[in-house]
């Protein structure tokens, strides 16, 4: 078994270090000769794409995470509404979805089983269907009209994640792919990002060089008994999964709070010795998550901050500072993840849980 694990301990941090092979071998097969994004299992043409008047994504888990993400891509480079949703739940409202609607179902396993449904609801309401899953001839990818494969690679632990970097750039690439095809986004800029994505194996190899770190900082912290994670705009979302990822292998009980948020309610929460996670990537929300990182600091959290590289002012404000390669900031999730994953790696293992086989979890949930 530990070679099915190439040596490593858990599958769980085998495959958080295949994630810069994972983002390659998902954008490479996507990018043409002349370095145009080509998505050759879309069958949208111009005109497809033109008459779309919104996206709505539905997911469950880590996959709706990812959406989240995928919202603020397409909402930027495509400049189209994006609605996303848990697949749960959106199958028992009466959703708004018309033959205008571009319906997005993401699925590692293409088998859960309200995904398929919110599919196939989707598709009874005329939407035309697409599917990001990780998983050839899954019931998800037969079922939609469209699939973009995510060439993660088997994942095997129940935590998701070279699987969830892989739809996050399935939704870079759609957003880049239908932004220049409707005219929201001009080629310079569009070819400009593409040329940063194109950069990110490298990255993401560069941040696992850091992860002894990141062991340090779990060793300290393992015995919390609870964490909040804070972000701001895109920040927010990689800080949900980053949530998750910490109590679905510690359970430490864990929660993410839009960093504005905080003072309506979770603030009442923070005590002394509190682990709280900050994340603060984005320079045009920077100086606001110096501000709540204070907030929280002065009731006594102990707060590990995340930024690029080169952010003095943090080291001041937090007990500890995780950096991330300097990127364009539309495109900080698919790195920011990748310190949150070890962090909760660590502090699972430092806990004693068996990180790959969580209790109470199940890889793919089939039954409703
Ligand atoms: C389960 C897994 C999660 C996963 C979710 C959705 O709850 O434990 O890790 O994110 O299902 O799975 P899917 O295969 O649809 O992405």
């Amino acid at each position: 078994a530990s070679a099915e694990k190439d040596g490593y301990e858990h599958f769980m941090m085998k495959e958080i270090h295949e994630q810069p092979k994972a983002i390659k071998d998902t954008l490479s097969p996507r990018l043409n000769d002349e370095g145009f994004i080509e998505i050759d299992e879309f069958n949208l043409t111009k005109k497809d794409i033109e008459g779309f008047d919104k996206v709505m994504v539905v997911a469950c888990g880590t996959a709706y995470h990812a959406g989240l993400i995928g919202k603020f891509a397409l909402e930027k480079f495509a400049k189209i509404p994006v609605e996303v949703d848990v697949a749960s739940e959106f199958r028992y409202r009466d959703p708004f979805v018309t033959d205008k609607t571009l319906f997005i179902a993401v699925s590692q396993s293409g088998e859960t089983a309200d995904t398929l449904a919110a599919l196939r609801e989707a598709k009874a309401r005329g939407a035309r269907t697409m599917a990001i899953t990780n998983v050839v001839g899954s019931r998800i990818s037969r079922e939609a009209d469209d699939v973009y494969y995510t060439w993660a690679g088997p994942e095997i632990a129940v935590a998701s994640t070279k699987a969830y970097i892989t739809q996050l750039v399935a939704f870079y690439t759609i957003a880049l792919d239908l932004g220049l095809k409707n005219g929201s986004l001009k080629e310079e800029a569009y070819h400009r990002v593409i040329q940063e994505l194109k950069g990110f194996p490298e990255k993401a190899e560069a941040l696992l060089q850091y992860k002894k770190d990141i062991q340090f900082l779990a060793d300290e912290q393992f015995n919390s008994t609870s964490a909040f994670y804070i972000g701001r705009g895109i920040d927010d979302a990689v800080a949900k999964e980053g949530s998750l990822k910490l109590k679905e292998i510690s359970y430490i009980h864990s929660e993410s709070i839009a960093a504005g948020e905080l003072k309506h309610g979770t603030i009442a929460l923070i005590e002394e010795g509190t682990l709280v996670v900050a994340l603060a990537t984005q320079d045009h929300l920077y100086d606001k998550m110096l501000s709540g990182i204070q907030e929280v600091k002065a009731r006594g959290a102990y707060v590990i901050a995340m930024a690029k590289e080169g952010n003095q002012e943090i080291y001041k404000t937090a007990n500890a500072v995780i950096t991330i390669p300097d990127t364009f900031d539309e495109l900080t999730p698919i790195l920011s993840v990748i310190p949150l994953q070890l962090l909760s790696y660590y502090i699972a293992v430092a806990r004693g849980c068996d990180v790959d086989k969580p209790k109470n979890l199940a890889k793919s949930v089939t039954v409703e």
